[in-house]
């Protein structure tokens, strides 16, 4: 039987008296209260809180991608995870909107008040994207000092774990290596796969020197084009063209793991492969809305302060606009496109694949 316990109270359970208290206005100290400070820091503290409920799911699926082996059912509960850290997304880009009713001038109020403390300094945002997989090497520095300086000590302790710990990058790449489907008896997905590019490609070529309608400088160019992309596929076929892309950082997944990417994404319509597909596909949805909020935040910064400097001492907008370029995780997902070939040139899979890849369901099974 349960203890008896007081009837719960709304307010208490929610710890309102606490959390309506913790909005203190800088303003109000030096004197004259700035009517929108209180906005500022509302929209703020929400984001905390947004940003608190995205690691907790990240952190769920990052623990159901730490085992050994991630069984079926621990992918759909990825899934759904992922979904609502996309949705949380698409509601953190939209608040925006609810700041940009603040105008630059309400915003000089107070803004003064701020220096040095800065959306720099976001200890969760960091920690998001540390757990995502962004590397300490690929981020943008202020002043060539690294990023965790401006943060106060209690915090660099939790930003180093966060470093160290295998991030969801590293997970989904030792995921992917482990892919059962690869080779799977007599049936090697990749010389499959070479063998199937060979074919669309010698083609691609017969079309192009077979053309009637190209002029010979329309052929040259058409050509050139497809030895580029030959060049690309070159490289994806050798394995140590493809460590050099790693090394110069082209790629990052390991050549097992991107493999497995292709193979899932060509053969997702196969039910073994959908969910794997669509956890990858919400990789991308993720890493794009930040890409997404970071435009969006640099654009609002562009339109709040100009070209000035940020008060955690950045360049501001320029700052802004180069992390949403260079602080991406999932960027293979995305440069995996280049590989796809149409469904009507993909091999097919011999039976004993297809069937291992289906939901059988006989008599017996009912
Ligand atoms: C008036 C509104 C805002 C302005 C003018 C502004 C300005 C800036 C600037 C200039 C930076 C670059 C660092 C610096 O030099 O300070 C920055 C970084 C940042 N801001 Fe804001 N910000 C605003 C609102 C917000 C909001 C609502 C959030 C939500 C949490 C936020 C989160 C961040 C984060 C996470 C960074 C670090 C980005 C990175 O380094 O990649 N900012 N902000």
């Amino acid at each position: 039987m349960t203890k008896p316990h007081a009837p719960l109270y709304y307010p208490d359970y929610l710890q309102l008296d606490r959390l309506l208290d913790c909005q203190h206005l800088e303003s109000a100290d030096h004197g004259e209260i700035a009517h929108d400070e209180m906005l500022f820091i509302i929209t703020h503290q929400a984001y905390e809180l947004w940003f608190k409920q995205i690691l907790w799911e990240l952190d769920a699926v990052r623990a159901l991608f730490k085992k050994q082996a991630v069984a079926e059912k621990a992918v759909g509960r990825a899934v759904s995870h992922l979904i609502r850290i996309v949705e949380i997304q698409r509601v953190i880009i939209g608040q925006i909107d609810v700041l940009e009713t603040m105008t630059p001038l309400d915003f000089l109020d107070f803004r003064d008040y701020l220096i040095p403390a800065s959306g720099f300094q976001s200890l969760q945002f960091r920690l998001l994207e540390n757990k995502l997989g962004i590397r300490p090497a690929q981020r943008l520095s202020i002043d060539k000092t690294p990023y965790e300086a401006r943060f106060a000590e209690r915090d660099r302790v939790a930003l180093k774990i966060s470093e160290q710990e295998p991030s969801m990058f590293d997970l989904l790449d030792n995921w992917l290596g482990r892919t059962p489907f690869l080779h799977f008896g007599t049936f090697d997905f990749w010389d499959e796969y070479r063998q199937a590019v060979d074919v669309m490609l010698a083609k691609d070529r017969r079309l192009i020197e077979e053309n009637p309608m190209f002029t010979p400088e329309k052929r040259a160019h058409q050509l050139k084009m497809l030895t580029a992309t030959e060049a690309q596929f070159d490289a994806l076929f050798d394995p140590d063209k493809y460590e050099r892309l790693r090394q110069d950082g082209s790629f990052r997944l390991s050549h097992q793991a991107l493999q497995a990417a292709l193979l899932i994404n060509l053969y997702r319509d196969e039910p073994i492969l959908y969910l794997p597909f669509r956890l990858l596909s919400l990789l991308m949805d993720i890493d794009e809305n930040f890409t997404k909020w970071r435009y969006r935040h640099a654009l609002m910064v562009l339109r709040m302060i100009g070209r000035k400097i940020g008060t955690g001492g950045s360049s501001g907008h320029d700052y802004l606009r180069q992390t949403a370029e260079q602080h991406r995780v999932f960027t293979d997902l995305f440069s995996l496109s280049t590989f796809f070939i149409p469904r009507s040139a993909l091999p097919d899979l011999p039976p004993h694949v297809r069937a291992a890849m289906g939901f059988q369901f006989s008599e017996s099974s009912s």
